[in-house]
């Protein structure tokens, strides 16, 4: 264990314990090293630990408080092996049902399209819609445009992670890739792993290739439960996983660094292969992005995802996949499938890229992005019932927000929608039938009066169905 991590533990010890109340300061980097006698450095190290656990959040230049100091995660399911999935046409119902503009987006998948569609942006694809050879498809066909290939690659390398051009396809969005590479993995029948609390991509990509799923439970403080996951490699014929370890999607957590690195060795062991989900790791609110799984993988057994989608919109419809030695087998399905990316859109990508706009625009996203979960979270905290519990993580812009145990999400998420008021619930993410009692929340929106009124419609509601839940109990 590194000397950060052992920290970390210590503190986690003793939050768990309540010797730090909900929000309560802790040391300042500074007393904190005195304290232990460990450098700046690791006291850092250890709280940023702690931070993408869940466990703690920072102010801005006011130090590091303790989020709700109760049990951080339930451990709710045990592994779990599932035939024939069906839940695509509950969510087609579900993204039908929020689409209207009159509806409150809290139960969007993506952030608010203000923050997200950039203004230099903008101007570039207007130039180059101005251009001919701009549209000229023939240097944007699969694989994809070369240098955009190429930027995707420097951002990889410039993390550690070794990475050619030649390894990166561009796809129309990220579910295009994790379905792409689901595709080129698996045949119908065979057996898959997944994290019980999921994407319900990953659902909707399983019943529709035919695959049988097999589930490992989400652990109560490391978000990722690396015993359940060599039990289930020895346990089933598992060919592929298919993972988020970055700011998990609907939860939040980020999977350490030293959980990633046995990940990487049980892959190699057992010859599997990941699919990793990695379409929020951009909105991590750290000063150091969180590590893909292609860091820590040294035999080529991870494909990762991601997109521009959370970051530029869902409009960009611009993903990837560093596909490896799967390239090839890649570019097959999408020749006969969604064959090329606009080219407009992907020769922006490169102007956008290659000068350094990019990250100025995400590090104005991330701040945003913080800013707004927290008065969320802060609001929600002081209102919600108090058998709730908020998951709050310091990246992205969900909350996972935790109900009385027998209470069904799925009525309040209705109840919610008769008053114009999107939400998403549990069983989008999860099959477990008997733990319904989940709610997502997009908190990436300023606050504002109309937000007020629907938090506190929201609270009211959770309010009767927890009590009607408890009143069916007894
Ligand atoms: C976890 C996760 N993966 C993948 C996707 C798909 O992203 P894209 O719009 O790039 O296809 C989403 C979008 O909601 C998501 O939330």
């Amino acid at each position: 264990m590194f000397k950060s991590e052992k920290l970390a533990h210590s503190i986690e010890q003793l939050i768990k314990h309540g010797q730090w109340k909900t929000h309560e300061k802790l040391p300042s980097l500074r007393e904190q090293a005195q304290l232990s006698g460990y450098s700046l450095i690791t006291v850092l190290n250890a709280y940023q630990i702690l931070e993408a656990k869940g466990l703690i959040y920072a102010k801005d230049k006011s130090g590091y408080y303790v989020v709700k100091a109760k049990s951080i995660l339930q451990h709710p399911l045990e592994m779990q092996h599932s035939k024939n999935i069906q839940i695509n046409s509950k969510v087609f119902h579900y993204l039908k049902s929020i689409q209207h503009s009159d509806i409150l987006p809290f139960g969007s998948a993506f952030p608010n399209p203000e923050l997200l569609y950039n203004q230099k942006f903008m101007q570039l694809l207007a130039q180059h819609a101005k251009r001919k050879h701009s549209y000229l498809n023939s240097d944007n066909m699969p694989p994809g445009n070369f240098a955009l290939r190429q930027l995707i690659a420097n951002r990889y390398i410039l993390q550690g992670v070794q990475c050619d051009t030649d390894d990166i396809v561009i796809t129309s969005g990220a579910l295009n890739a994790l379905n792409l590479a689901l595709e080129a993995l698996t045949q119908s029948g065979d057996f898959i792993l997944l994290q019980d609390t999921v994407f319900y991509g990953a659902w909707q990509a399983a019943e529709r290739l035919g695959l049988e799923v097999v589930t490992i439970p989400t652990h109560p403080d490391h978000g990722f439960d690396i015993v359940a996951f060599e039990q289930a490699l020895k346990q089933y014929p598992i060919k592929v996983c298919w993972l988020m370890l970055n700011v998990q999607n609907p939860v939040g957590y980020t999977v350490s660094n030293s959980i990633k690195q046995k990940i990487a060795n049980l892959l190699h062991e057992y010859q599997v292969y990941l699919i990793e989900d990695d379409v929020y790791a951009e909105l991590s609110y750290g000063k150091h992005k969180p590590l893909p799984m292609t860091y820590f993988d040294q035999h080529q057994r991870v494909l990762h995802c991601s997109t521009f989608s959370k970051t530029l919109g869902m409009g960009t419809r611009v993903g990837w996949i560093h596909a490896h030695q799967f390239s090839d087998a890649i570019q097959h399905l999408q020749l006969m499938s969604t064959v090329s990316v606009s080219p407009l859109v992907q020769n922006a990508l490169v102007d956008f890229l290659s000068h350094h706009y990019y990250e100025k625009h995400l590090r104005h996203l991330r701040q945003r992005l913080a800013q707004y979960k927290q008065v969320f979270y802060d609001y929600l905290a002081q209102h919600l019932p108090e058998d709730c519990h908020i998951h709050f993580f310091t990246s992205g812009y969900f909350l996972w927000i935790e109900l009385a145990p027998n209470c069904d999400s799925f009525k309040i998420y209705e109840s919610l929608l008769k008053q114009n008021i999107g939400i998403a619930p549990s069983v989008l993410f999860r099959l477990e039938k008997n733990t319904q009692n989940y709610i997502r929340l997009n908190c990436s929106f300023e606050w504002n009066d109309t937000i007020e009124v629907a938090m506190q419609q929201l609270c009211v509601c959770i309010q009767q169905q927890n009590a009607s839940s408890s009143f069916t109990l007894n």
